[in-house]
């Protein structure tokens, strides 16, 4: 039985406290399904005169889902959903963790969900969310012993994966939990809406 990486989980911690993202570059490229984006355009008003000016671009795609409400959730108990449709590989977690996570809205930013499929070869993950001290995470996967940090975006702290486990998006209106995008590829797909 393999052992959670204490160390990387320390080197981050110091990382979350300074407000830092661990999520690549990558990651942040490859997903959001619904998002609005803000660019610089270069206007120019009169000749040889260029300026700059904001515009917003809404990228749409994922579904608005509403997976559960704030007041069926308890501290650390899964409540499971899948998105973005009902297809392979689509089950899901959402999990108040009691503690601020990257991510997380509600009023600790507590609460966050995760694909339940690891992304190392697709082991199922139900059943395996841990809480240790301030640590939150998922696994060890069944297949290679692969886990993930829940606080710091699904990263992995141990074993054969190496992607960090997909992010389901969330949005809190009144006391409806929606699910709105992904931040991750699904196991098992090119694309996450393959679905249509
Ligand atoms: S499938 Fe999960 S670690 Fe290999």
């Amino acid at each position: 039985m393999s052992t959670i990486n204490s160390d990387k989980l320390d080197s981050r911690d110091d990382a979350i406290e300074h407000g830092k993202c661990m999520v690549s570059r990558r990651e942040f490229l490859v997903y959001s399904g619904v998002a609005t984006a803000t660019t610089m355009v270069a206007v120019s008003l009169f000749p040889g005169i260029a300026s700059a000016r904001e515009i917003n671009a809404r990228v749409t795609g994922y579904p608005r889902k509403k997976i559960a409400t704030m007041s069926q959730l308890k501290d650390n108990k899964t409540f499971d959903f899948n998105y973005p449709d009902n297809g392979p590989n689509s089950q899901a977690m959402l999990i108040k963790a009691g503690i601020e996570c990257g991510g997380g809205v509600g009023k600790q930013k507590d609460i966050v969900a995760f694909s339940y499929m690891c992304t190392h070869q697709g082991g199922p993950l139900m059943g395996s969310y841990k809480v240790t001290g301030e640590h939150r995470t998922v696994g060890q996967c069944p297949l290679h012993l692969s886990t993930f940090d829940i606080r710091r975006h699904g990263i992995i702290v141990s074993g054969q994966a190496y992607e960090s486990l997909p992010q389901v998006l969330l949005e809190v209106d009144g006391d409806d939990i929606y699910a709105v995008g992904v931040m991750g590829l699904l196991f098992g797909r090119t694309d996450n809406l393959m679905l249509g």
